[in-house]
């Protein structure tokens, strides 16, 4: 049977060591060749690199692995490249989320002004590990969970349009795993749903079991009272700002109780009371900073310290097999179904042809083939559109190095009061980001 090289970007990203530990234990269904992680900052990645060799000698010493910062060997001989970048590390997410909460403007990594800044800051390293890939390894696929996905995926649409680039993202299975805990099924396998939007924005409009009973009725009832707030095993998402989240889809729920939101609505439909419970001084990068970055980098010091991984372990990114449900459908053509972020191509019949969506599609070696969703109803078109100008009026701005457009962008999202604001928040942000951003004139 064959084996897969799989090279993960962004080697120093806090999900790494879950991931890799993850790939291993799915090895049986997708046998691994080598592992190589790949970053652009040496002294990020080198300790996850470090602590993972000596961790995977010990535990699974059948498995190739290496580190590296340089390209070519990151990307020759690579078939998949699962690429999970930060541009601007937590620092500039600390300001994406700061700056906007000064102007009382959701503060947000993906959602609202912040999120624009990080696209404007992430689309260049993407296009960048892109190039690496047609360079090196042409018939790669690159699975990128890298945010703010919805804006990559459209730059990436209009810039590369024949890489092979699937753009995907975990908030749903993250759903979809409490779901399947609230109906006391085991898993979210055992669950066929009808979902459509855009990446962190998008509403369920079925559920059912592989018999075809329905199951929203269960699932409203429990939202209706308590959100999403269902105690799983996913370690990412119980952290306390999540479980409120998770917790105020009750609210967005109520706004149309036909569908099952997706908890990044609430920045768009609840933003004065995420701004008004949000620390102005505290904010998630710093919550992440202060547990997740600090846990993962101080396990590996440890390991490298001792010299020996012994009685250490890190979370394995369960939730993650997704991204190896998504390689094996393109490996073995299992057409399996998923949600992915593609383009609309009428599958949503009456919403813009080119806009990047996120729908059920089949997937098999020749890449994601969307499933029709017909009619979507006024409301979540008019909120869609309002949402997808904005980010393809950021895809401009980058493109055309263009001032006004990124004003428009921030002035048309659904989180910014008016153009007066809009124009503040930019000055500010371009400041900011000076050296991530192409300069705007
Ligand atoms: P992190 O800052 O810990 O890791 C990101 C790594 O990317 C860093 O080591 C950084 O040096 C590296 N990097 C930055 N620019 C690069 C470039 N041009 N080339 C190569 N490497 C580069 O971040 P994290 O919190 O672990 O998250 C990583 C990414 O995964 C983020 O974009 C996050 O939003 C995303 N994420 C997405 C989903 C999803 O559902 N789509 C889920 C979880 C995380
Ligand atoms: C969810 C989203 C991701 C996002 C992450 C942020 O999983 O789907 O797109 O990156 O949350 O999580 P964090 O723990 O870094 O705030
Ligand atoms: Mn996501």
């Amino acid at each position: 049977m064959k084996k897969y090289n799989i090279t993960i970007a962004g080697g120093g990203s806090t999900f790494t060591p879950g991931i890799v530990l993850m790939l291993i234990e799915e090895s049986h269904r997708f046998p691994i060749g080598r592992i190589t992680l790949y970053d652009n900052l040496a002294s990020r990645q080198d300790p996850i690199g470090k602590a993972m060799e000596i961790l995977l000698r010990e535990r699974y010493p059948e498995t190739e692995f290496s580190y590296t910062t340089d390209p070519e060997s990151a990307f020759t001989d690579v078939d998949f490249v699962f690429a999970h970048i930060r541009v601007g590390l937590y620092a500039m997410r600390e300001l994406d989320e700061k700056i906007p909460l000064k102007y009382n403007v959701v503060g947000q990594e993906t959602c609202g002004p912040g999120g624009l800044a990080y696209g404007m800051r992430s689309i260049g390293g993407v296009l960048e590990i892109l190039d690496y890939m047609e360079k090196y390894s042409p018939n790669a696929w690159m699975l990128n969970y890298s945010n703010p996905a919805a804006i990559v995926a459209e730059a990436t649409r209009r810039l590369r349009p024949h890489s092979r680039i699937i753009n995907i993202c975990d908030m749903p299975v993250a759903l979809e795993n409490i779901m399947a805990a609230i109906l006391g099924l085991k898993s979210r396998k055992e669950l066929i749903v009808r979902y459509y939007g855009l990446n962190h924005f998008g509403w369920w409009t079925s559920v059912t079991d592989k018999a075809g009973n329905d199951l929203m009725p269960q699932l409203k009832a429990f939202v209706r009272e308590k959100g999403y707030a269902k105690e799983t095993e996913d370690y990412q998402h119980r952290a306390e700002s999540w479980k409120n989240t998770y917790l105020m889809a009750k609210d967005v729920y109520a706004l149309d109780p036909d569908t099952l939101p997706n908890t990044y609505l609430k920045y768009y439909l609840l933003q004065d009371e995420v701004v008004a419970h949000a620390n102005k001084n505290y904010t998630r990068a710093n919550e992440v900073m202060d547990s997740r970055e600090k846990e993962v980098f101080g396990k590996a010091r440890t390991i490298i310290e001792r010299g020996t991984a012994e009685g250490i372990s890190f979370d394995t990114g369960h939730h993650a097999t997704f991204i190896v449900d998504l390689a094996c459908a393109l490996a073995f053509n299992t057409k399996e179904r998923m949600l992915l972020i593609v383009p609309n191509k009428g599958a949503i019949s009456n919403f813009d042809y080119d806009a990047m969506v996120e729908i059920p599609c089949l997937v098999g070696s020749d890449g994601p083939e969307p499933l029709a969703v017909g009619e979507i109803p006024t409301f979540q078109k008019g909120l869609m559109e309002q949402q997808v100008a904005v980010e393809k009026l950021t895809v401009d701005a980058w493109i055309e190095h263009s001032y006004l457009k990124m004003w428009q962008a921030l002035t048309l999202s659904k989180t910014v009061p008016g153009a007066k604001v809009a124009k503040q928040l930019l000055d500010e942000l371009i400041e900011a980001n000076k050296g991530y951003w192409p300069e705007l004139k």
